[in-house]
């Protein structure tokens, strides 16, 4: 029998009522309370190095088995280096329009993402949420007021800067040289020899453990350094036991690469057992995506591979800006599927502002100018994507620019002066048939999901992976395309690897998408970069990348203490 909330009690029957409407309300509480949001970012993850990709070579279990139950997000792009694609990610805007479009933040610039750019876990917060973060900021530290604690963020274990290594968290950049690992504000000296996944992982299962859901629901913002390369001396700082189970992969610089992946696809893995512990799990969205594509065959150090994909980290190929990407979450229907709505990576701000259910908040957007499009409904119900184009970036420094307008994708100019504008990552590659599909449903994350009986079966999984797996056919119909002489055209659809360039074929489509990339050029704010300032210079700071800019001026005079040695010659 249903009982009606309304019914009005009566005396004799008061006490059952009140037993019956207190579960009640606490069942449709449950579906409409606003949901926990684990965003987990990996830093510079390759397109081709996890398994529900179809790769064989890297066993990710815990990601696959999210996405296999999840949606696995076919057309998501990022921007191709980690500031603008992180700026985009915080703000739902465009990196031309808030200045941080022209390579990364250095550690020693006297510069951050602008202050007055109102960012995710603000908004979050304004809607009952409490935000942390674990791991890198990389948006301006140079100040503190520029630092996660500022900005939104409760609490933060992590670092600032870009990279660091994983083992003693000092970065090494521009012939500097310090410590970067942060406990909030203060210098984590502490942490010195835990591996950064490690750390990284134990902050967010804290953070998970200690949520109380009486104050509103939670989000976690974990932000790897897994998998970028870490200093000169020690550029892929796995666990060598990892590493010693990867004796499949043959060269063994890509080997290390593999176990930093491995180090992270284990760490996604308890923090999904971790909310399952606290029963968070059935109420959460949680979000994996890598920063940006990956860096190829010693790119940056490191061997990702993003085959079969054209490009790297840091060009506007695919390879730089399709990114690996899921979203899971019990909210979401029609599960598991592969989605083909167009996204980018400044839809997430409306995206989950909106499943928050700040919807109403939408209004106030339009007032911030994003360029970022809530796909909240459109992935809940799979329906059509509001987004048509994606600008993939304008840097007017390195004279490079894409756009993507419907299946049309324009490049216009290249970096590195056309050096890395190939296809890396060829022999990344095993036979599909060597991917474990045992380890997905015995794995940590898999053993949650079926918990929660959303693990599809494996002929489901094995359809999806099927479908998730990219080829491109030989088809050179177009002509070969340098874009550092004329533009290049691609029809994504039928080219997603950028084989053939069909700029003569088809030079409307060319001329209208030239037009939409200088109305988008119209809009651009000059890029923020700024010199190395010699105050950010660590020696200077007991060997630790600080806030130089709160207590020094701009001619370097100390204007307040520093709570670390300042050494007498700045
Ligand atoms: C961070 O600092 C707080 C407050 O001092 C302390 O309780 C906590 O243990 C520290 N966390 C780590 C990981 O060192
Ligand atoms: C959670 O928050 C509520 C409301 O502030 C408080 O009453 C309760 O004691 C808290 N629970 C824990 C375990 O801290
Ligand atoms: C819109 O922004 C204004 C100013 O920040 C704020 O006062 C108002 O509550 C917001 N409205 C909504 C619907 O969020
Ligand atoms: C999904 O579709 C259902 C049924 O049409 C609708 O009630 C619901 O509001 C939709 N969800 C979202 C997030 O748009
Ligand atoms: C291509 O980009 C350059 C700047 O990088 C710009 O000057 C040029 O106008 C662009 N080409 C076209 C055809 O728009
Ligand atoms: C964008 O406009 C600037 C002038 O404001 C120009 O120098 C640059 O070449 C343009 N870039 C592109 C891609 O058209
Ligand atoms: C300077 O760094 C060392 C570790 O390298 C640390 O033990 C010491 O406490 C630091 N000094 C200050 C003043 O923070």
């Amino acid at each position: 029998m249903q009982m009606s909330l309304l019914q009005p009690p009566t005396i004799r029957m008061g006490l059952l009522l009140i037993v019956i409407s207190f579960v009640g309300i606490c069942q449709s509480a449950d579906s409409q309370r606003p949901p926990n949001i684990i965003f987990i970012l990996a830093d510079d993850l390759g397109f081709n190095d996890v398994g529900f990709r179809g790769s064989a070579q890297i066993p990710t279990p815990n990601i696959d088995a999210l996405a296999y139950s999840g949606v696995i997000l076919n057309r998501y792009y990022v921007n191709p280096i980690c500031t603008p694609s992180r700026s985009a990610l915080m703000t739902g805007k465009y990196p031309i329009h808030t200045g941080m479009q022209h390579t990364v933040l250095y550690a020693a610039e006297p510069r951050g993402l602008p202050l007055d750019l109102k960012i995710l876990p603000q908004y979050l917060n304004d809607l009952g949420y409490t935000s942390h973060i674990a791991g890198k900021w990389h948006l301006g530290h140079w100040k503190k007021v520029y630092t996660p604690l500022y900005r939104g963020f409760s609490s933060h274990i992590g670092f600032w800067s870009g990279h660091h290594d994983y083992n003693d968290h000092t970065a090494v950049e521009h012939g500097y040289w310090g410590l970067d690992m942060r406990n909030g504000t203060d210098v984590a000296y502490n942490l010195h020899g835990q591996p950064t996944t490690d750390v990284i992982t134990k902050h967010s299962l804290n953070v998970i453990a200690s949520h109380n859901a009486t104050k509103g629901p939670l989000f976690l913002y974990v932000a790897h350094a897994a998998v970028h390369s870490g200093n000169p001396y020690n550029p892929l700082p796995a666990n060598d036991d990892i590493v010693s189970k990867l004796s499949h992969i043959t060269k063994y610089k890509r080997r290390k690469y593999a176990g930093l992946v491995m180090e992270m696809d284990d760490s996604v893995g308890k923090i999904v057992a971790q909310l399952q512990k606290y029963h968070m799990l059935e109420n959460s969205i949680i979000v994996f995506s890598t920063d940006n594509g990956g860096p190829v065959e010693g790119f940056n150090s490191n061997f990702a591979s993003n085959f079969p994909l054209r490009g790297t980290k840091n060009t506007l190929w695919e390879g730089g800006v399709l990114g690996a990407a899921l979203v899971w979450s019990p909210r979401l229907t029609k599960l598991p599927r592969l989605a083909e709505q167009t996204m980018h990576i400044s839809d997430w701000l409306p995206t989950l502002v909106e499943a928050a259910g700040g919807k109403q908040a939408l209004g106030n957007f339009s007032a911030a100018i994003l360029d970022g499009m809530s796909l909240w409904s459109a992935l809940v119900n799979d329906s059509i994507s509001p987004r048509k184009s994606i600008l993939h970036n304008i840097d007017n420094i390195w004279g490079s620019s894409a756009i993507t307008v419907d299946e049309w994708k324009l490049v216009n100019g290249t970096n590195y002066n056309g050096a890395w504008d190939g296809w890396y990552g060829m022999s990344e590659l095993r036979h599909p048939s060597d991917y474990n599909w045992d380890q997905v449903t015995k794995c940590v994350t898999g053993q949650a999901i079926q918990k929660l009986k959303m693990l599809p079966s494996r002929a489901d999984q094995i359809r999806l992976r099927r479908a998730a797996t990219l080829t491109c056919q030989n088809d050179n119909r177009g002509a070969v395309c340098n874009p550092l002489i004329s533009p290049c055209l691609f029809h994504l659809a039928k080219d997603p690897c950028e084989k053939n360039n069909l700029a003569k074929q088809y030079p409307k489509v060319l001329e209208l998408l030239l037009k939409e990339l200088q109305l988008a050029n119209a809009t651009a704010v000059p890029p923020s970069n700024k010199p190395d300032d010699p105050r950010g210079n660590p020696r200077l700071w007991n060997y630790t990348w600080t806030n130089f800019g709160d207590y020094s001026d701009s001619k370097n005079n100390i204007i307040t203490n520093s709570p670390i040695v300042l050494q007498n010659c700045i």
